[in-house]
């Protein structure tokens, strides 16, 4: 099965190069044993433990499984509901020491969920159909705290993804484009490809959406412009409100520009360090304002708030009636509760705040290290590395799981990075950083 001619060094990398190089082309098939440690040692005239090394790296970095005593087997991907591009993304975390690849809050820095269904118990009638699809008083504490005043309608989704995909579903038609952050959140690639919509590639930099990129994506003349306004994923940028000002300027000069639907994703709202941003406090008649609970109050709550023009949100709320209907009111109640409970208003800041000093310090010492990841906000930074592939791998080698960067881009202008959650980086910053450091710098494989 090896191809011991193949093997410019006989070390772990070497040998997890060539093993990772056999399932990449086929070779090697899901679900196939590998043959034992001790044959390949022999095979190989390497030591056992040299071969342990090589098969721990390569089951960190998700290419095989070890099931005890049954041997070790190339993976299967037996998550059939996750589309290539997001199994790309997801990792085999199960070898890992330290998981940094999941893109979620810390579960310790969530709110007590248990707590808010204790409070918000015995609950008042919210099982009719024909009642508002949001509780009153969570319209209005939104609407309060609404990054606009007087946004022209409001109502609560199951989840930023859910507002998101049911607004395209309104605004795009087959064969239309999109405009998208590139490097951006995969599975807005995911549905552009289902909607049948060519996505148009928008640069990043420190302060969000570049306008020249911008001026660029809307002379092809897209019906939707999707931007995350801060801690964008992957790379962590927040919008400046200068930035902001820039890209409004943009979409009034550029002819057409005054016709596309503008999505923002505001799904790091709470957690996030940097200040509210929306272009909707210059263009409401054309932007659709999405803030996600879910990084702030667990991404099983499930509820996100999307507010904008009433032509838009109206039928989002009316096609929603022949779905899920809405939001179960249960999980407002307990929203409104976590959004107004002192206690858990101190935990969602405190938890702000732990991630703004996770993610200093790895940053700081990413620096130290010689490597520049900007400035991020949020929970993730953005690695840049020589090799994606041979980077995983050196990083499970340590026990360290990132997800790989290229399900983030769709365009050949990004290199090769990571997308490291560094808000889930509990403890030893200057081990995680030299590990990641190392990553950085791996030449490919073999
Ligand atoms: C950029 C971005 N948008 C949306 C979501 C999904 O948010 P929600 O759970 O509210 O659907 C995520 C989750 O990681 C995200 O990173």
């Amino acid at each position: 099965m090896l191809r011991p001619e193949a093997l410019t060094e006989r070390t772990p990398q070497g040998i997890a190069g060539e093993i990772s190089r056999l399932v990449a082309e086929g070779a090697l098939a899901p679900g196939e044993r590998l043959p034992t440690v001790r044959d390949v040692a022999s095979e190989l005239g390497v030591s056992a433990g040299t071969v342990s090394a090589a098969w721990r790296a390569l089951a960190g970095a998700g290419v095989i499984v070890t099931r005890g005593r049954s041997g070790t087997f190339v993976r299967e991907d037996r998550r059939e509901w996750l589309s290539p591009r997001v199994n790309h993304l997801v990792a085999a975390g199960e070898a890992s020491r330290l998981d940094l690849s999941l893109g979620t809050p810390d579960p310790v820095q969530l709110p007590s969920l248990a707590a808010a269904l204790g409070r918000v118990t015995p609950l008042a009638d919210t099982g009719r159909y024909h009642d508002l699809p949001v509780l009153p008083e969570l319209d209005a504490f939104l609407r309060e705290n609404w990054p606009t005043l007087g946004v022209e309608a409001i109502t609560v989704v199951d989840g930023a993804l859910d507002g998101i995909s049911r607004v395209m579903e309104q605004v795009v038609r087959f064969g239309d484009r999109v405009a998208v952050e590139s490097p951006g959140f995969p599975y807005f690639f995911d549905l552009l490809d289902v909607l049948g919509a060519e996505p148009v590639p928008l640069a990043i930099d420190g302060e969000g959406v570049t306008p020249s990129s911008l001026a660029r994506a809307l002379s092809r003349r897209p019906v939707a412009v999707v931007l995350q306004p801060r801690a964008q994923n992957p790379t962590g940028a927040s919008m400046s409100a200068d930035r902001a000002r820039a890209l409004v300027r943009v979409l009034r000069t550029v002819p057409g520009g005054d016709r596309v639907t503008v999505i923002e994703d505001d799904h790091s709202a709470l957690i996030g360090s940097a200040p509210d941003v929306t272009l909707a406090r210059w263009l409401p008649a054309q932007v659709v304002h999405v803030r996600s609970f879910s990084k702030s109050h667990g991404p099983d709550l499930r509820v996100a708030a999307m507010g904008g023009p009433a032509r838009i949100i109206e039928q989002v709320v009316a096609r929603r009636m022949l779905g899920p209907g809405w939001t179960s009111r249960l999980l407002q109640a307990v929203l409104l509760d976590l959004l107004t409970d002192p206690g858990a208003v101190a935990r969602v800041r405190t938890a702000r705040l732990v991630y703004r000093d996770r993610v200093d310090r790895l940053v700081a010492g990413l620096r130290r290290r010689g490597i520049d990841v900007g400035e991020p906000d949020g929970i993730n930074v953005w690695l840049p590395v020589r090799d994606e592939r041979a980077a995983l791998v050196h990083l499970a080698a340590a026990g360290i799981v990132a997800a790989a960067g290229s399900p983030f881009v769709i365009d050949d202008t990004v290199g090769p990075h990571l997308r490291v959650t560094a808000g889930s980086a509990t403890e030893g910053v200057a081990v995680i950083a030299d590990a990641l450091a190392d990553a950085a710098a791996a030449p490919p494989l073999g």
